[in-house]
């Protein structure tokens, strides 16, 4: 049993009502294959949930909204709602929709539950001394079926399945290498996760 009440079916509809609504047929598009990918993570992140004893249903809404700020815009959501994210995060593009993702997700979804919102929070970063279900959302996104078959994941998927501080691992040191070899700028909270874990 779960111990929250959120409607899931519902919540979903939303969602793509919100991704996919007004766009360009391309834009459209890309934003249906964003849609997928979620999915993908929901799936994923349900099967995590069951290995590690995680509430299915938290897993699932979170895994849910975890992209739900993909296709805002920072400046006007903070202007319309007051909210100002941390000037450290704002300097990592890839990361801010994380950050803003607890945002939308309370004020767009009505999501109040504190273990979902973290786990939307840090999806792209990971951080150190992750509950389970930030960690399950952290490596659904990663491993989540859709993404392109690179070598890589054939072992992070097998490692979610035994060892999920192990597979929190495996993906930070992957990412951290992406990183590097686009000489993009690594954030710190990713550092930090992978000098937390990678002992582990
Ligand atoms: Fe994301
Ligand atoms: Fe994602």
């Amino acid at each position: 049993m779960s111990n929250i009440n959120y409607n899931f079916e519902q919540l979903k509809q939303q969602l793509h009502k919100n991704f996919t609504s007004g766009k360009t047929p391309k834009d459209a598009a890309y934003a249906e294959k964003r849609f997928t990918h979620t999915l993908g993570v929901v799936e994923t992140a349900e099967k995590l949930a069951k290995i590690y004893g995680v509430d299915v249903e938290k897993a699932r809404i979170a895994a849910l909204l975890h992209d739900c700020a993909k296709f805002h815009k920072y400046n006007d959501f903070s202007r319309k709602h007051g909210i100002k994210l941390d000037e450290e995060i704002l300097k990592y593009p890839k990361v801010i929709h994380s950050f803003l993702g607890v945002f939308v997700a309370k004020v767009e979804y009505g999501i109040e539950d504190v273990e979902i919102l973290n786990a939307i929070k840090y999806h792209t970063t990971g951080k150190p001394d992750m509950t389970v279900l930030e960690k399950i959302v952290y490596l659904a996104d990663a491993i989540e079926p859709g993404r392109e078959e690179y070598e890589y994941l054939i072992e992070g998927r097998k490692l979610a399945n035994e060892d999920l501080d192990k597979a929190v691992a495996f993906i930070l040191e992957r990412t951290i290498k992406y990183v590097k070899e686009r000489k993009l700028e690594l954030c710190y909270l990713t550092e930090d996760a992978y000098e937390w874990y990678r002992k582990k």
